[in-house]
């Protein structure tokens, strides 16, 4: 319920430019969330989210390879997945990993529905993505690590989950403000998340700088 709740207010932050001038509007939206997570699903799909999001530019900066295994590490509705998945090709694989049941049921939809063979979805536990050992090429972490608690922990798991020479990518909001984001009491500076992944085993290996509010980082085992 928590991460639920920290999404809603990723969304209802990310809605300034029709909500930022009324706090009624913002309990309203906020009501109407709660109750349909189909409304949350829609607003990160929202079209409009491409001009800061850049899909296209992040993929292309990724250099995906045909047949590797990323976990997507709160995938949500699967803005990222079903994109990573159309270029890693049949013989790769994506979990889209969520701790939400109603993420998951719209990602299993969304599968089904497109006879997708390559994603597998993973109900997670908070504290766990539930992956197994030496399994992943890739983690995605986009708009996600602020929700995740016992981080030291849970990235003792993802140090075992990586195959020899994988990655985990973060994506996140910049601790400052911007248009669009969570609040700022949630967000992680982008200094404490290098310092926090360098405490935990990973170096930074390579950064982009092009997406307008978030910081873009690609960490690599020492
Ligand atoms: C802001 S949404 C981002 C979704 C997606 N990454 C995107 O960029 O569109 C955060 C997602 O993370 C999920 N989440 C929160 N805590 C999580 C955890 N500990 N493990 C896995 N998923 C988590 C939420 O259920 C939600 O779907």
């Amino acid at each position: 319920m928590k991460s639920f709740l920290g999404c809603v207010a990723f969304v209802l932050a990310q809605a300034p430019l029709t909500a930022q001038d009324h706090v009624a509007r913002d309990r309203h939206e906020m009501h109407r969330l709660h109750q349909d997570p189909k409304a949350y699903i829609a607003m990160l799909e929202d079209p409009k989210r491409d001009a800061y999001q850049k899909p296209h530019e992040v993929l292309t900066a990724l250099k995906l390879k045909r047949g590797e295994v990323i976990a997507d590490i709160g995938a949500g509705s699967g803005y990222f997945t079903f994109r990573l998945a159309r270029h890693i090709g049949d013989k790769g694989r994506v979990y889209a990993v969520d701790i939400s049941p109603e993420m998951i049921v719209h990602l299993n939809r969304r599968i089904r529905d497109f006879k997708l063979k390559n994603v597998v979805t993973i109900l997670a536990a908070p504290d766990d993505p539930l992956l197994p050992e030496a399994s992943i090429n890739r983690f995605i972490i986009c708009d996600t690590w602020h929700h995740v608690e016992n981080r030291t922990h849970y990235l003792g798991l993802l140090r075992k989950m990586l195959k020899r020479g994988g990655e985990v990518v973060m994506i996140d909001f910049k601790k400052e403000k911007t248009p669009v984001g969570p609040p700022l009491e949630m967000r992680i500076d982008r200094g404490d998340l290098v310092r926090e992944m360098e405490a935990n085993g990973f170096r930074l290996a390579a950064e982009q700088t092009f997406l307008p509010y978030q910081y873009f980082l690609v960490f690599k085992l020492k």
